[in-house]
């Protein structure tokens, strides 16, 4: 007798500043059984990322807002429990867009069979090998332009993107500064992941000074996950012609006001420097590539990955939060 009993976290108010646990709810329903073209999907682990804080606002700027009293969604990793569409069977493993719940129903044309190379690391596809992975592939490959020798410069590097980027840029024979919040997350890129320096912005005093002296020939590149002050620095120690890749402003997105600007931003004029935001949804154009580049990547050990996995659906509000207070070393993941 197949289970139709699922656990869904709804968020029922839009936060105001930093989210708390009032601003969502527990919800247990049970799901209509799928019909013709649908899949019930039994999720393993589900993600969650920075850019579901946006969801949570009234009005979205890329991404449709979350519905009230609804459950939540992003990406997930499931299992095939019961289909009644054809090419899915019961033991498939599904990428799926359901996470923040344990149990749904999905059409089958929003889920992707995965063949996973190591069936013991699945949760691989919602970090190195899959969306932030791929952001960083897209971010610094398509709009970093790294040439070796450069001296490309990383904020949020030892998270579920950054590590990514310093990894690839590496490979492609750049020199790496990263910025961290912790002297463990600093080491464990020194030592596993080869970057040259690491800025721990929490102790380091001034950025902008602790950035020059870690790059004394200036940046050509800046993969931006952080905003504000990482901004700011970056700018001041750019080259001449330096590329900027805007993939993300954390610092910013629980503000309940807009934060004060970089007091420097003329720099861009007169260094010339390009900036270029990216949504990495609009390039699956690359996906063939990365897959088979980050794929043999990892199998070969160049690429290294950490997660950090909390166990139960109903902690899953708190691994979101730890996005924001550098709870996370890698990846973020919820085991459901
Ligand atoms: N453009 C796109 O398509 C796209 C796609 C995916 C992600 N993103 C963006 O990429 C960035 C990284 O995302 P991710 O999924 O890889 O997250 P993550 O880096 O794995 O986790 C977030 C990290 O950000 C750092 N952080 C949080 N608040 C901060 C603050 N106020 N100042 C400085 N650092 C702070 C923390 O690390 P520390 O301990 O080092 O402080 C935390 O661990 C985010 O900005 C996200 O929105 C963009």
């Amino acid at each position: 007798m197949t289970d139709y009993h699922a656990r869904q976290m709804h968020l029922i108010n839009r936060p105001a500043g930093l989210p708390t646990h009032a601003d969502f709810a527990l919800v247990e329903t049970v799901l209509a059984p799928p019909t013709d073209g649908e899949v019930l999907v039994r999720n393993h682990f589900m993600s969650v990322d920075p850019y579901m804080r946006g969801r949570m606002r009234a009005i979205g700027v890329y991404a449709e807002p979350y519905a009230l009293n609804k459950p939540m969604y992003g990406g997930a990793i499931g299992e095939v429990v019961e289909s009644k569409a054809a090419g899915f069977a019961p033991g498939d493993i599904v990428l799926n867009q359901g996470a923040w719940q344990d149990k749904l129903v999905a059409k089958a044309a929003s889920l992707t069979k995965l063949e996973p190379f190591d069936p013991d690391r699945l949760s691989l596809y919602l970090g190195t090998l899959g969306m932030p992975g791929f952001t960083a592939y897209v971010g610094l490959l398509r709009f970093g332009e790294p040439k070796p020798g450069e001296t490309v410069f990383v904020s949020a590097a030892s998270g579920a993107v950054g590590a990514n980027v310093c990894q690839i840029a590496k490979l492609k024979g750049c020199r790496v500064v990263g910025s961290v919040g912790s002297d463990a997350k600093a080491r464990w890129l020194l030592e596993e992941c080869g970057v040259d320096a690491v800025i721990n912005y929490k102790t380091c005093g001034d950025l902008t000074a602790a950035l020059a002296a870690a790059a004394p020939d200036g940046i050509d590149m800046y993969f931006e996950n952080v905003g504000g002050e990482h901004l700011q620095a970056a700018l001041s120690v750019m080259n001449p012609f330096g590329r900027i890749a805007a993939c993300g402003m954390i610092a910013s997105y629980n503000n309940a006001e807009p934060a004060p600007g970089p007091n420097n931003l003329m720099l861009i004029v007169g260094k010339k420097i390009r900036i270029n935001g990216f949504i990495v949804w609009d390039h699956s154009d690359l996906r063939p590539a990365f897959l088979a580049d980050m794929t043999a990547w990892i199998q070969d050990g160049k690429i290294v990955s950490r997660e950090t996995i909390v166990d139960g659906l109903e902690n899953s509000v708190d691994a979101f939060l730890g996005l924001f207070t550098g709870d996370n070393f890698g990846k973020m993941v919820v085991k459901i």
